[in-house]
């Protein structure tokens, strides 16, 4: 979590550093700060609240052409000014700010800094008094922070000014991501490509415990021994269109309504020239000649892992585990002989996903992330990549993710078993073609849903979603996005489970939105549909042509029935999104959320 930039060369840096803060808002949203160096010292603008809040308060005649800033996701210290970023050492002399977490920051505070009177409750402001107290040791600023640096422990991302050294910013990395991007005359540092496209497409990939010390015309690699490395640039293939809402009011609009697209997208990223799906032969050897699969992600990832075991289990016929990565570390199951580890991610830097990844790749076994950022770290650090081709997601709440993650597995299943000789009935391409398709008609809806959302969900304290088998697993996903970005307590249950306890929570107009996609169970869902009724539920009913019943709430167009979970959760986007809506929530950025969790 949290968000860091900085700029060095001829220009004014200020509104290049609050543009990038602005597009890096995903990572973190509770306070924000910037400073600027120019002959004249250091200034540092910080601020409760959003970058807007931050904007309102940077002087506007102060010129400097290198800056650093920062956006934050709390993890130590309340959201608040004096504890936003950057963070400054006593003597004014260095300025810092920081995305990670110090394990130590407590054990170094009492060693080193007892005698200094920190001014914020965070972690991070001990990594700036330290290189200070280094510096007045006798150090060069390069050696303190080289020095500070080796005592950490944790992951940072760092951008560091030295009011005694007006031509460089200081940068280093460890676990948390961090790029350096080139320009003519200038230089630039930032967490992700995104927040300085606006001035660069070309950048630097950085590899943990390096460091880097940026100047406007000159970048020098190093790692912690003071040992140059040298790497080339590479270009970030992003548009700047695609980090824009365009005419949406919405981040989460807007990336819902690509998902036919981004399906499409994905049939021709992953099919030959003659037009079969086609996955790379070594990973394609991994899946087969692995005896078991585990599946590790998160949140909406997991709940694609769950749809994605049926896709692999059915398709390829090999047996799935699907893990909570925050519970894996603690409560590893008895692995089967030949492991595979599918790690599904979007943002690709998911800290509780990679803290296994780490812990698998010791125990020597085989690693696949699906992920949506090529080069992010769970996509660097896994033996093989699968990537998702849904372009950047920006709004909190994962939508296009969540169906690329289906496409992709659901291919990925389809070559698996196709390269053992497996026969089904039908043609995966023609179905995803299908299935975008049906995408479009519901994006075309979205009244319907605002009415849906309205009449079901506008006024109420919770809601219930239940489904039978994959529809269960949608209904879990349906049930995340409405509590994330409504605040409506929200809980997904298997249809069959209500009479086992959950029942008791129904009371008159309780909502009940109940999926209805499965043939072979559709007449027990809809037994379970009558079973809340009759105790006072406001049941919305989401059915499948072909298989609706008179007084379904919306019939979603016919798609094959494996595929169901990538149009079935559309509608519970929108539900979930006009909820949010009616109830004047922010949509794209809700509370005590950030987009990206790199954090355990
Ligand atoms: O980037 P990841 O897919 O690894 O992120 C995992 C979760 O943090 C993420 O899916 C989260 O649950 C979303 N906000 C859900 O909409």
């Amino acid at each position: 979590m949290c968000g860091i930039v900085g700029f060095i060369g001829n220009n004014d840096s200020k509104e290049i550093l609050l543009k990038g803060l602005e597009k890096l808002e995903y990572r973190g949203y509770d306070s924000a700060g910037i400073a600027v160096m120019n002959e004249d010292g250091v200034q540092v603008f910080k601020e409760k609240g959003r970058i807007a809040d931050l904007r309102s308060i940077v002087e506007e005649d102060v010129l400097a052409n290198t800056g650093i800033g920062h956006t934050r996701w709390a993890t130590h210290g309340v959201p608040s000014t004096v504890n936003a970023h950057p963070h400054q050492s006593k003597t004014s002399r260095y300025t810092l700010v920081h995305n990670g977490v110090i394990e130590n920051y407590d054990l170094l505070k009492r060693e080193y800094l007892q005698d200094v009177a920190l001014e914020s409750d965070t972690d991070t402001e001990i990594i700036v008094q330290l290189i200070d107290l280094f510096a007045k040791e006798g150090l060069s600023t390069e050696e303190a922070f080289r020095k500070t640096l080796g005592l950490l422990k944790g992951s940072y991302a760092i951008a560091l000014l030295d009011e005694e050294n007006k031509e460089t910013i200081f940068v280093a990395k460890n676990k948390s991501p961090l790029l350096v991007g080139l320009g003519e005359d200038f230089n630039v540092v930032a967490s992700d490509a995104m927040a300085m496209l606006q001035v660069t497409n070309q950048y630097v990939e950085l590899m943990d415990k390096e460091i880097v010390i940026v100047q406007k015309d000159q970048v020098t690699i190093q790692n912690m021994n003071g040992e140059t490395i040298s790497r080339d640039p590479y270009t970030a293939e992003l548009d700047a269109s695609d980090i824009e809402k365009g005419t949406y009011p919405h981040y989460m609009l807007k990336e819902i309504d690509e998902q036919p697209l981004v399906t499409r997208k994905i049939i021709q990223a992953y099919q030959n020239d003659s037009g079969k799906l086609t996955i790379d032969e070594e990973i394609i050897s991994a899946v087969n000649e692995s005896d078991r699969i585990y599946i590790v992600a998160a949140g909406t990832s997991y709940h694609a892992g769950l749809v994605g075991k049926q896709f692999i289990e059915k398709l390829a016929k090999i047996p799935v585990e699907v893990h909570i990565a925050s519970e894996f570390g603690y409560n590893m199951p008895i692995l089967s002989e030949k492991p595979l580890f599918i790690f599904i991610s979007q943002s690709g830097e998911t800290a509780d996903s990679r803290a296994v990844l780490v812990n698998v790749t010791k125990l020597g076994y085989k690693t696949l992330t699906v992920t949506n950022v090529p080069g992010s770290t769970l996509s660097r650090e896994a033996d093989y990549t699968l990537l998702l081709h849904a372009g950047p997601e920006i709004a909190v709440a994962s939508t296009k993710a969540y169906t690329a993650q289906l496409a992709v597995l659901a291919i990925l299943a389809e070559v698996a078993g196709a390269s053992k000789g497996f026969k089904h009935e039908f043609d995966l391409v023609q179905e995803l073609g299908i299935v975008a398709n049906g995408m479009e008609v519901l994006c075309n809806a979205k009244e319907e849903f605002e009415d849906i959302a309205r009449s079901f969900l506008s006024t109420t304290r919770n809601a219930f979603f239940i489904g039978r088998g994959i529809d269960y697993y949608v209904g879990l996903e349906g049930s995340l996005k409405l509590k994330e970005i409504s605040y409506i307590q929200a809980e997904g249950f298997a249809g069959g489970e209500l009479k086992h306890g959950t029942i008791a929570l129904i009371e008159n107009g309780t909502p009940i939105i109940a999926l209805a996609t499965q043939e072979s169970v559709n007449l027990s869902i809809r037994g379970n549909v009558k079973e809340v009724v009759a105790r006072g539920a406001n049941p919305c009913i989401i059915s499948m042509k072909g298989l609706e019943m008179d007084g379904d709430t919306f019939i979603i167009p016919e798609v094959h029935e494996l595929l169901t979970p990538l149009i079935s959760v559309i509608p519970l986007q929108l539900i979930a999104y006009y909820a949010a809506l009616h109830r004047d929530c922010d949509v794209d950025k809700p509370r005590n959320l950030a987009k990206s969790v790199t954090v355990e």
